[in-house]
């Protein structure tokens, strides 16, 4: 089975990705996220694409993290690298695409799912989404720029809040913290991220890409790299070992 689903939109020069792991929540595994990459290197080199919509397959979830069951026993060093190699092959690539690219949250964006959201340059949300970086609750922090790009958009106090609290939002509160730019019924997610598409027509790509760059400038002091050793040093602790096992085992975590 194909990881991500692609269709193009000729009318409104947009390519749109979806997420192809419904049963998993369209958790975000290694082969994900490289055909998710792969599939952005080809729409860079391709002029007649002038935006790009991310979402997930079905109504339940965009995306509900990086997949804990693919990495729970890694080592620090692979964690690292989990988190290191993310940024470069996708988010980062994401938040430096030289073409819009537009996040429809069709449902819980949670952990990675909110960082991938956080990634992408606009974000449009279903009423029903529930979004959240609830890593701290695994005995984690997040690793895929969360830490970084959060406070960037909903400043330091309220980040510091959902990200040491673990709180999940509703789509509501969401648009009102300033986290995504639209809240629309789930039916009405795709148009609604067409109509923005169609409006990038009357810009040059040109100046949408140096306008993405240019913005993107305003935080080149970053934090990325303590954010992955934080996230790997964490795969050494008994609460991380913990967290994932209540996950697995459908109950509460119990931290020492
Ligand atoms: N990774 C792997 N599998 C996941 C997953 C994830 N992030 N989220 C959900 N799933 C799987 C579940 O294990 C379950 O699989 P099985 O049927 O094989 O048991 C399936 O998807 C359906 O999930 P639930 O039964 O849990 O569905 P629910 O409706 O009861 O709960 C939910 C939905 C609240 C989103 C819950 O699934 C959940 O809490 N998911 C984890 C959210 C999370 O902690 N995300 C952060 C991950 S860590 C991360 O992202 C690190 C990073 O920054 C790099």
């Amino acid at each position: 089975m194909r990881m991500i689903n692609y269709k193009e939109n000729p009318e409104h020069k947009t390519a749109i990705i979806e997420i192809n792991r419904p049963k998993q929540l369209n958790a975000l595994n290694n082969e994900v996220i490289t055909e998710l990459s792969n599939k952005l290197n080809i729409i860079e080199k391709n002029s007649t694409i002038r935006s790009v919509i991310i979402t997930g397959v079905g109504d339940k979830a965009f995306v509900a993290g990086a997949d804990i069951k693919e990495f729970q026993n890694f080592t620090k060093e692979r964690a690292i690298e989990l988190s290191k190699s993310g940024k470069i092959k996708l988010f980062n690539k994401i938040s430096h695409f030289p073409k819009p690219v537009l996040s429809a949250i069709n449902g819980y964006a949670l952990g990675g799912g909110l960082e991938l959201a956080l990634s992408t340059h606009i974000r449009v949300s279903s009423s029903s989404a529930k979004l959240g970086l609830p890593e701290c609750s695994l005995g984690l922090i997040p690793g895929y720029s969360g830490t970084q790009k959060l406070p960037q958009v909903i400043g330091v106090n309220l980040a510091m809040e959902m990200i040491l609290t673990s709180k999940i939002i509703n789509a509501e509160e969401a648009y009102r913290i300033g986290l995504v730019n639209h809240v629309v019924a789930q039916k009405d997610l795709l148009d609604k991220c067409l109509k923005i598409c169609k409006l990038f027509h009357g810009a040059s790509p040109e100046s949408l890409s140096s306008a993405i760059k240019s913005i993107n400038s305003c935080y080149l002091h970053n934090g990325n790299d303590i954010e992955s050793t934080e996230f790997g040093a964490l795969f050494e602790t008994d609460n991380f070992k913990e967290g994932v096992n209540a996950f697995m085992q459908k109950r509460k975590p119990n931290f020492n």
